[in-house]
C-alpha cells in the first residue's frame, strides 16, 4: 500500500476525500510529522508545518509543494513556550484561513526514571506533551465544529499502553492528553470533528537513534547491540519506517475515517502484547 493522493490496495484507488483541505502539523522539520506532513501533501492538502528549525521546515516546505502540487507554508516556535498556541493560531488563521486537520506533535521529553523526577521537569514535560497540545486543539476546534468537520491527530506513544522504562514523563504526560482526547472525542463526536491517536513503537527517526544511544551509554554496549535487542521485542522484527505512521495519520484525516474518533491506533510492528 502506498499513499499517493490516494490511498493504492492493488489497483484499486481510495480517495482519502482530503484534496485541498488546509492542515496544520508539528514537530514537521523531521521524523514523524514530518512523514504526517508528506502523506496528508499527498493526499492534497495545503500545509502549515511548525517547529524550531527554520531551514530544515523550509527545505520540507519546498519538496512537499514541489512533489504533490500543494500550498507549504511554515512557522518557527518552541514547543515549551507558553505562547506557541496562540503564536500557532494566529500564524494558523493569516496563512491557512481555517484549519481542516490538525496534528498534534513535537518533540519528547527527557529520559527519566519514575524516582527520579523533580518539579520543573514536569512542568515543563507536561507543557509540551499536554497543556501545549490542548491549548493549541482548543483554539482551532471551534472552527472545525462550526464549519461540520474536522480532524485532530496526536501523535503519542506506545507508552500511554505500555509503559516505557525510563521515560516516565512520556509515559505519564502523554497519558494525560489521552483522557483529554477521550473526552473531547465523546463531546465532539456528533459535530463532524474526530479526535484519534497515533501510539508509534519504534519507528527510525532522530529521535530513537538518540534513544537507543544513551541506551548504549549506559549499558555499555555499541548502539547496534541495543538495536538488536530492542528489535527482538518488536513481532515485525523491524523497527518502522516514518512513513508507516504518516500513512496511519492520513488515513485517520480522510473522509473513510469520518466514524472512528477517540480511538487509538497503535503503529508498532505488533510490539504492545496486550490486547486493550
Ligand atoms: N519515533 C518513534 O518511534 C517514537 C516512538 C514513541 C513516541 N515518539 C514521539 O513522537 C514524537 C515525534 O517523534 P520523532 O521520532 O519524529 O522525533 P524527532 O525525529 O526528534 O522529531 C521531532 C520533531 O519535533 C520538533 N521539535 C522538537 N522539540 C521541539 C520543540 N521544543 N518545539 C517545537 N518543535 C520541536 C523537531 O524539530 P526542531 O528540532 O526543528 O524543533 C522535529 O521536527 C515525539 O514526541 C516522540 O517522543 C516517537
Amino acid at each position: 500500500m502506498r499513499v499517493d493522493g490516494a490511498v493504492r490496495r492493488g489497483e484499486v484507488a481510495v480517495d482519502l476525500g482530503l484534496q485541498g483541505h488546509k492542515a496544520l502539523v508539528g514537530g514537521a522539520s523531521r521524523g514523524l510529522g514530518r512523514a504526517a506532513a508528506e502523506a496528508l501533501a499527498a493526499a492534497g492538502c495545503d500545509l502549515l508545518l511548525w517547529a524550531r528549525d527554520e531551514a530544515a521546515l523550509a527545505d520540507v516546505a519546498r519538496t512537499v509543494s514541489k512533489r504533490h502540487g500543494v500550498r507549504a507554508e511554515i512557522v518557527t516556535a518552541d514547543a515549551y513556550d507558553p505562547a506557541t498556541p496562540q503564536r500557532l493560531h494566529e500564524a494558523a488563521t493569516s496563512t491557512l484561513g481555517d484549519v481542516d486537520v490538525l496534528v498534534l506533535n513535537s518533540g519528547g521529553p527527557p529520559r527519566c526514571g519514575a524516582l527520579e523526577t523533580d518539579r520543573e521537569s514536569w512542568e515543563a514535560s507536561f507543557r509540551l506533551l499536554c497543556t501545549g497540545p490542548v491549548e493549541l486543539a482548543t483554539r482551532l476546534i471551534p472552527g472545525m465544529q462550526r464549519r461540520g468537520w474536522g480532524r485532530v491527530v496526536a501523535i503519542l506513544s506506545s507508552g500511554v499502553r505500555q509503559p516505557i522504562p525510563g521515560l516516565v514523563y512520556s509515559n505519564a504526560c502523554r497519558s494525560a492528553l489521552v483522557a483529554w482526547l477521550k473526552t473531547a472525542a465523546a463531546e465532539l463526536a456528533s459535530s463532524g470533528v474526530t479526535l484519534n491517536g497515533v501510539l508509534p513503537g519504534r519507528l527510525a527517526t532522530d529521535r530513537v537513534a538518540e534513544l537507543d544511544e544513551a541506551m548504549a551509554r549506559e549499558l555499555g554496549v555499541d548502539v547496534a547491540e541495543v538495536r538488536r535487542r530492542s528489535t527482538t521485542d518488536i513481532p515485525a522484527g523491524r523497527y518502522g519506517d516514518p512513513a508507516e505512521l504518516g500513512s496511519v495519520v492520513a488515513f485517520l484525516c480522510s473522509a473513510a475515517a469520518s466514524y472512528v474518533t477517540g480511538a487509538l491506533v497503535p503503529v508498532d510492528g505488533g510490539m504492545i502484547k496486550g490486547v486493550a
